[in-house]
């Protein structure tokens, strides 16, 4: 039987799909599909790549949100020592609702609202993460308004290629994302200059799904390089965050495993007698992705003559990846059957040719057969929409042979629960 991708606790026990010890097809049935599913030991492995690298220095993994926002995951990285990376004021809500520590969290974002602002100072994250000189303006009046002072980083855009699908790359010149390198030693002297503000670091994210070590080192030298010439002028930046973007193997991706990415970054920042900082992380897909299957049921197979349909219920509003990005994600059966596979474009029931989550894939199906895209972990859960008036799956997080109900199925009555006919 041919290894899955991804997470070594996601794996076949004969001829049945298993998150560490509970099978897909019992959880399915006992919670309906389609269903999210994450193995918290993976979860919790990944983190360890990380931790065992930084081990012996000053550092905080900061943990990427956005790429799965539940409260479980959450807490389960809160209990890990993890900070958290936020971008939005409803994702500071939910760290604090899931026991996280604010000092621990950095603020990124290219807009932040004043009123956002304004809470992140009233709990006290460790840093905002500023993208432009207008905001360093408004942070700072904000921070005065409070008779507080505002922790900052300036987000550099380093300008490197971190050969990625556009969509999800980040620093080059041409995205939306940071300060200009050749701008940034200006946009530092005025945040030295500004009442409201500390200048606490430096930081750069330069995409995500990287596979290769070279962009990080690139990025890295161009942040040393700046870092240098500001301590030269007297500003002194305390930590250095690298960001997050590691990438997964969803299929065949073969990017190198967190520790040997960071112990690499380390021993240049160490070359360059950087070691003495504190080191930031923003890891999102790199801890979840893996971890996470969304499974769903077949509801119709059809065979067309040209392609061959795999209708399933699960549906672009519960994994955008596909439709936005082309991803290919691995699908297998919840229950291998015997027999000749034909190959299936798994669709969803969706009004959109866009909406598919596999194409061309080899299986043996029948209708009422249960599938599991795998590595959903990361950008799934969190980017689903209501869209065709589906309510958003449910999920369960499995830890051993314990599987919980970490959030229930939307009903169809919340779908509308907040909308007004008129008179
Ligand atoms: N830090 C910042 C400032 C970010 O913008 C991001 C992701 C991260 C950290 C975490 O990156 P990660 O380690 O997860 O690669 N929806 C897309 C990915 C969007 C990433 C956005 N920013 C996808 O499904 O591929």
């Amino acid at each position: 039987m041919k290894a899955l991708p991804g997470a070594p606790h996601i794996h076949w026990r004969a001829a049945d799909l298993f998150i560490e010890g509970v099978s897909a097809d019992a959880l399915a049935a006992a919670h309906g599909t389609p269903l999210y599913v994450y193995s918290r030991r993976s979860m919790l492995e990944a983190l360890a790549g990380y931790q065992r690298a930084l081990a012996g220095r000053r550092h905080l993994v900061c943990y990427a949100m956005k790429a799965n926002s539940t409260l479980a995951v959450l807490q389960t990285f809160a209990r890990a020592g993890c900070g958290f990376d936020i971008v939005a004021l409803g994702e500071l809500e939910r760290v604090l609702a899931a026991g996280g520590d604010a000092a621990k969290v950095v603020f990124s974002g290219v807009g932040k609202r004043p009123d956002e602002m304004r809470r992140a100072l009233e709990v006290g994250v460790k840093c905002f993460n500023v993208e432009s000189e207008a905001e360093l303006a408004t942070l700072s009046g904000m921070a005065m308004s409070m008779a507080r002072r505002a922790p900052v980083s300036l987000r550099v855009n380093p300008d490197v290629d971190a050969r990625t699908h556009p969509y999800i790359s980040t620093g080059l010149k041409g995205n939306k994302f940071g300060i200009a390198h050749d701008q940034a030693l200006a946009a530092y002297r005025m945040a030295a200059r500004l009442p409201g503000l500390d200048v606490v670091g430096i930081d750069c994210h330069i995409g995500s799904q990287i596979t290769e070590i070279g962009p990080y080192l690139d990025a890295l030298d161009r942040l040393l390089d700046l870092i240098e010439a500001l301590e030269g002028e007297g500003i002194a930046i305390p930590h250095l965050d690298l960001g997050g973007g590691l990438g997964i193997t969803y299929t065949d991706e073969t990017p190198p495993d967190a520790e040997l990415l960071v112990r690499q970054l380390l021993a240049r920042i160490d070359a360059r007698g950087h070691g003495h900082r504190e080191l930031l992380f923003e890891p999102g897909r790199s801890l979840v992705g893996n971890a996470g299957i969304l499974i769903t049921e077949v509801l119709v197979t059809k065979r067309g003559s040209e392609k061959n349909f795999c209708i399933v219920d699960a549906a672009m509003n519960d994994l955008m990846r596909p439709a936005m990005y082309g991803a290919t994600m691995a699908i297998v059966p919840c229950a291998l059957r015997d027999g000749e596979p034909e190959l299936w474009d798994v669709v969803g029931p969706v009004c959109e040719s866009g909406d598919w989550l596999g194409r061309d894939r080899a299986l043996v199906v029948e209708p009422g057969d249960r599938l599991a895209v795998l590595s959903a972990g990361a950008y799934a859960m969190s980017m689903a929409s209501n869209y065709n008036s589906r309510p958003r799956a449910a999920e369960v997080m499995v830890d051993g042979e314990r599987a919980v109900l970490i959030r229930e199925r939307e009903n169809i009555a919340e779908l509308f629960a907040r909308e007004h006919l008129v008179d």
